[in-house]
């Protein structure tokens, strides 16, 4: 029996993400909405900076798939949503103070989702982990958020109804409660506050981590099924990592890192594809030794391959390469990605 390369735990996180993703983009309309409504100027200055991190945190989600390397569909209730929720939104039905709530609302729910996510992640896999990590940006400041918007849903509520500003202490205690979370979260913030920014050197070695992991998570079971879970990944992300090398990294690099260095980088490679479908077609619920031999193959090629790239290779972009074009080459690296993703996707349904 040869490897299913599909695990129905991993599937329904990818479709999670997918989720998070579509209600991160339903938030961002929504905050230019409430500012494009807003009769405050306070209130408004406030959604402005809030709409800034919303954009951000979506660059975060965006790049979180992809090292996650499952593309998925949103499932279809979250698409009827947003859709009733765009509506609402945008009609004249609901006062300024009853949209600003169910923003909060919504702020709300996608803390929590991204929360259950990392939650799950840490059920299923230390390469899931590894893969979602820069989602705690994300829930942190969707938890610093709400805290905001309570301040300013007090602070509409009280203008509504009387036309005059509610208790000037409110903003005090909204920082109060913001500088408390970021004193939990103040490590996750500063590590990964500029994620989407990520230059092609930390994008590359993100993946490394990643496979390297997975490695040691088939090192540690002997369990057929997970190991199977775990082949299935890391045929993904090797596949993937490759073939975004091959079209981003390699043929911009040869002129100053040299013909024969960069070649050798493609034919080493070349090599792993069928490294991969051998080991695909071997069940390790009947062939283990075999298994974790041909496996054990598969890490070496791939350890020495890591090292070149991360030593050499990494020190010739950073002499050649302005900091401009290393962000430019990390968007492209996980654009090509994405859709290999994609195209996996596509070729299992
Ligand atoms: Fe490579
Ligand atoms: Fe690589």
């Amino acid at each position: 029996m040869a490897i299913a390369l599909d695990d129905m735990k991993r599937q329904l996180i990818g479709e999670r993400l997918a989720d998070l993703l579509a209600f991160q983009k339903m938030i961002l309309s929504n905050d230019q909405k409430l500012i494009d409504a807003c009769p405050y100027n306070d209130i408004r200055d406030r959604l402005q900076n809030m709409l800034e991190d919303d954009r951000k945190n979506l660059g975060i989600i965006e790049t979180v798939i992809v090292q996650y390397g499952i593309q998925s569909e949103p499932s279809p209730a979250t698409s009827i949503f947003v859709e009733n929720f765009e509506k609402m939104m945008s009609g004249d039905e609901f006062t300024y103070y009853q949209k600003l709530m169910h923003h909060e609302l919504m702020k709300h729910g996608q803390a929590m989702s991204g929360i259950n996510i990392h939650k799950a992640a840490q059920k299923v896999g230390a390469d899931i982990e590894v893969a979602i990590g820069p989602l705690n940006t994300v829930n942190f400041e969707g938890r610093a958020h709400q805290e905001q918007l309570k301040g300013m849903l007090e602070q509409v509520g009280v203008r509504e109804m009387t036309g005059m500003d509610a208790d000037q202490g409110i903003w005090a205690r909204v920082q109060d409660a913001v500088a408390a979370l970021s004193g939990v979260a103040g490590s996750v913030l500063t590590q990964n506050t500029n994620k989407q920014d990520m230059n092609i050197q930390t994008l590359i070695r993100l993946d490394h981590n990643k496979v390297n992991t997975i490695f040691t998570e088939i090192g540690a079971t002997k369990d057929p099924q997970k190991l199977q879970e775990y082949f299935g990944q890391l045929y993904k992300d090797i596949l993937a990592h490759a073939k975004a090398e091959e079209e981003v990294v390699y043929p911009r690099i040869r002129s100053f890192y040299g013909d024969e260095n960069t070649q050798e980088l493609y034919d080493e490679q070349a090599e792993w594809r069928p490294m991969l479908e051998e080991i695909k077609a071997i069940d390790p619920a009947t062939n283990a030794d075999l298994f974790r031999s041909k496996i054990k193959d598969l890490m070496d090629h791939l350890g020495d391959h890591i090292r070149q790239e991360e030593s050499t290779m990494f020190a010739s972009i950073d002499k050649n390469c302005s900091t401009a074009e290393k962000e430019q080459m990390a968007t492209q690296f996980k654009e090509v990605k994405r859709k290999v993703q994609q195209d996996m996707t596509a070729a299992v349904q």
